[in-house]
């Protein structure tokens, strides 16, 4: 059973000119990019996308990272699409990831915890609020 998940290349990754790269690395893994759109994030949308994450103590720093360019949205579609994209970006922590996963989306193109270049959604409900947010066409399942 196929499944969709929503990956975004976030404003480190589009101005450092990754998107190629991600791009043949998610094609080669066996997704299919069903929906991509670039989009500038003002401050409400980086924070509604982002509310769960409001009372963390780098939520302004992670919002004023989000709205600091434009971010590459995608829907991205397979078999367990959801974990196998979170594999293959590797840990948060981009630091940490060029050690523990070096062949990871994250340790090619991240710096550190807060700019890690890409985004995946942690669950199904995630994935559907998540691909929701960047393309209203999807909103009802
Ligand atoms: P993401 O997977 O998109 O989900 C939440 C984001 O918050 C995360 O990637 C980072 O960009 C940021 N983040 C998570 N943990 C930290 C942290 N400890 N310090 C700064 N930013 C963080």
């Amino acid at each position: 059973e196929k499944e969709k998940t929503l990956a975004m290349i976030k404003p480190d990754g589009l101005s450092g000119n990754y998107t190629d790269e991600i791009k043949k690395v998610i094609l080669e893994s066996g997704f299919s990019i069903l929906r991509e759109r670039v989009v500038r994030l003002d401050e409400d949308g980086a924070k509604t996308f982002y509310a769960e994450h409001s009372s963390r103590s780098f939520f302004s720093s992670l919002i004023k990272y989000m709205t600091s360019g434009p971010v590459l949205a995608m829907v991205l579609e397979k078999e367990n699409a959801i974990t196998d994209w979170r594999a293959l970006i590797g840990p948060t922590d981009a630091k940490k990831a060029k050690i523990s996963h070096p062949h990871s989306i994250r340790a090619m193109c991240g710096l550190d915890s807060e700019k890690n270049c890409v985004h995946g959604s942690d669950s199904p409900e995630s994935a559907q609020r998540e691909m929701s947010f960047f393309f209203q066409e999807m909103s009802s399942g």
